[in-house]
């Protein structure tokens, strides 16, 4: 326990309620033979700081150790994880987000913060993610599955591509899909963060949802998590064309025509297959409504990804918001048809599928 979280919970209640001896000072009389801290992280199978305040987080990416959690972490070979907790504004400042990506960069796994009514009264990130959140993603850490311990990033549902302040171009995504594969990934073990465009579905409980509607932000919280990330799974229906401007009051009905001018978007999947350094595997989808297997092998050589998914759209069945889909998944030089079933099931089979190449892919 660091200083501050004694002045909120006395060493003696946490020692009492779990059986278990407290360390709390740096240089300890009792423990220093065998350099306390040293032997604490040797010890460990993995670290877990919760909650871990900005002033931590800032500590652990500069390598400072003035107390015995700061020395404990820098002393750490093992696994750390993170559960910040702070305010708002302290959680989304600049310094904060660049100390996050750094200690991303250097293998420390984050869980949460959450979302939603703080301590102080404001609201947004920056809660501690919940408990039995915190103790299940580190249980799914040594489960030994397929995707244990793998930062697994996935993208959902639609953009929404502003016109006027009341108007906007989306298409039919639900984020059945993306979720079931958010919901299959936890499940294989992995540490799930999940770019959601605007859906109306319960978010996955295990994982880091990061809510945006535009193409662009989409594209930018995609970019700023996927060089830290094991696995890209781009599902989200992302728009190929965006209004040149958006207007800043509502387009008047005058004349009887309207031309909107459209640009092309950024090509996020294209963009991560391209990332020079940290790539992760990446895999993307393909919507198609005619000449499925042409285009989806075309987007798998064009934006040079390791997988392609191709399912059918605008047809009878699956596809756009539907409970059910089938999927035509291309690799370089192999294929496999899974057939017709429930998004749930049928995410699971597409995990399953993804972890056995990327294994041949990391042992080839
Ligand atoms: O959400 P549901 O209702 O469950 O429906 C599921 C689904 C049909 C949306 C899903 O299975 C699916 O096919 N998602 C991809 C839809 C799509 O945009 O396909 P595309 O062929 O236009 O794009 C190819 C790939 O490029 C996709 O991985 C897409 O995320 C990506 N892309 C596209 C444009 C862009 N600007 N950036 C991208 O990353």
């Amino acid at each position: 326990m660091t200083e501050s979280a004694q002045a909120f919970i006395s060493p003696l209640t946490f020692q009492a309620l779990s059986g278990h001896p407290v360390g709390t000072r740096l240089l300890d009389e009792d423990q220093e033979h065998v350099m306390g801290h040293i032997s604490l992280a040797r010890w460990a199978d993995s670290v877990l700081v919760a909650p871990a305040t900005a002033n931590c987080i800032a500590k652990f990416s500069h390598g400072l150790s003035d107390d015995l959690v700061s020395t404990l972490v820098l002393a750490a070979t093992c696994p750390v994880f993170i559960a910040p907790a702070m305010n708002q504004a302290m959680w989304n400042k600049a310094v904060t987000q660049e100390n996050v990506a750094r200690l991303n960069r250097d293998g420390f796994r984050f869980i949460g913060p959450a979302s939603g009514e703080q301590a102080c009264g404001e609201i947004g990130y920056g809660r501690m993610a919940e408990p039995d959140v915190i103790c299940e993603t580190l249980s799914r850490f040594f489960c030994h599955c397929d995707l244990s311990g793998k930062k697994v990033l996935i993208s959902a549902g639609p953009t929404r591509e502003p016109i006027d302040p009341v108007r906007f171009i989306t298409n039919r995504s639900s984020g059945k899909m993306g979720y079931a594969i958010a919901e299959a990934a936890i499940e294989a073990g992995g540490i799930v963060t999940l770019v959601s465009g605007p859906v109306a579905l319960p978010p996955p409980k295990y994982c880091q949802i990061i809510n945006v509607e535009s193409a662009a932000q989409m594209h930018e919280a995609v970019m700023a998590s996927a060089p830290n990330s094991d696995v890209y799974i781009g599902a989200a229906a992302v728009a190929d064309y965006s209004p040149n401007t958006h207007q800043p009051e509502k387009i008047k009905k005058i004349e009887n025509t309207l031309i909107l001018e459209l640009f092309k978007t950024r090509d996020i999947l294209a963009e991560v297959a391209a990332l020079p350094v940290q790539r992760p595997f990446t895999v993307g989808f393909a919507a198609e409504t005619h000449d499925l297997e042409r285009y989806a092998k075309d987007k798998l050589a064009k934006k040079n990804v390791d997988m392609i998914a191709a399912n059918w759209v605008g047809k009878d069945q699956g596809g756009f918001d539907r409970d059910q889909n089938a999927l035509q998944v291309y690799w370089k030089g192999g294929g496999k048809q899974l057939e017709m079933t429930d998004k749930t099931q049928l995410a699971r089979q597409l995990i399953n599928l993804i972890a056995e190449k990327m294994n041949e892919k990391n042992t080839n």
